[in-house]
């Protein structure tokens, strides 16, 4: 299969989220080789959308020339696109946030009725492109935290796509917090594995990937230096 890693942490390799994506990664690749880009979105020159449709009326031409025309060709070449990112302000970073708006230009203007909403008729075919979300978070909370995140994905990409959020994310990348990181990301590997093996995940397994690796109250402690 070829995925393609979005990764919108600005820390880039340092990511405290790309953890869990390696893992993922891992266990797709112990159910069958993948090949596997991975595009650290901060370092890539990508204008704001201007918001003049123009691509939506030129059958897909940007009036921006940047990397967003190789990145949508590799888009198109995909069959997995992961959007690797740090929950930031209940949301996905900016510099990621610009990619999904920049991917404009795979919609027509054209909107149609679906179910009880409305989206637009795609001019570039992604009907084979699946969508996979990979969120980690600082606090140690997933409800009243993911949500609106949750939804927006939800929404770009109904009918194929695939979350996993997981709190508590920067003990990815604190060596003491092993033993419960290590655990948890042999979960995560497992997800990888069932994903690419039926394309999806135990909705079970997803649930106990999503809840906090040690108590609410002892990670907010250790956070703020009292342990
Ligand atoms: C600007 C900014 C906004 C953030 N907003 C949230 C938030 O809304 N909820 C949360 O739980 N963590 C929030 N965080 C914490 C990050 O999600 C957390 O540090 C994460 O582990 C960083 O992951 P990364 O290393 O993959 O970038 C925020 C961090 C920054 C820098």
């Amino acid at each position: 299969m070829k995925i393609l890693v979005l990764n919108g942490s600005p820390k880039r390799e340092g990511s405290d989220t790309l953890h869990i994506t390696r893992a993922f990664l891992a266990g797709m690749n112990e159910a069958a080789p993948q090949e596997v880009h991975t595009i650290q979105v901060i370092d890539r020159h990508v204008e704001f959308c201007t918001g003049c449709f123009a691509c939506m009326h030129s059958g897909g031409t940007c009036i921006h020339d940047d990397d967003m025309k190789d990145m949508l060709q590799e888009i198109l070449e995909s069959d997995l696109l992961i959007w690797s990112f740090p929950l930031y302000a209940y949301g996905m970073p900016a510099a990621l946030k610009n990619v999904l708006d920049r991917t404009l230009p795979l919609s027509s203007m054209t909107m149609q009725k679906v179910g009880e909403r409305y989206a637009h008729v795609g001019q570039a075919d992604v009907s084979r492109l699946r969508n996979l979300m990979i969120c980690g978070c600082g606090f140690p909370n997933s409800k009243h935290n993911f949500e609106s995140a949750v939804a927006q994905f939800q929404l770009c990409f109904r009918g194929n796509h695939t979350i996993l959020t997981v709190p508590e994310s920067p003990m990815f990348n604190a060596p003491e917090a092993a033993p419960v990181t290590r655990p948890r990301l042999a979960l995560v590997r497992q997800a990888g594995k069932q994903y690419a093996e039926r394309g999806e995940i135990d909705p079970a397994l997803v649930e106990e990937i999503g809840s906090p690796m040690i108590p609410e109250e002892t990670y907010a402690a250790i956070v703020n230096g009292g342990v």
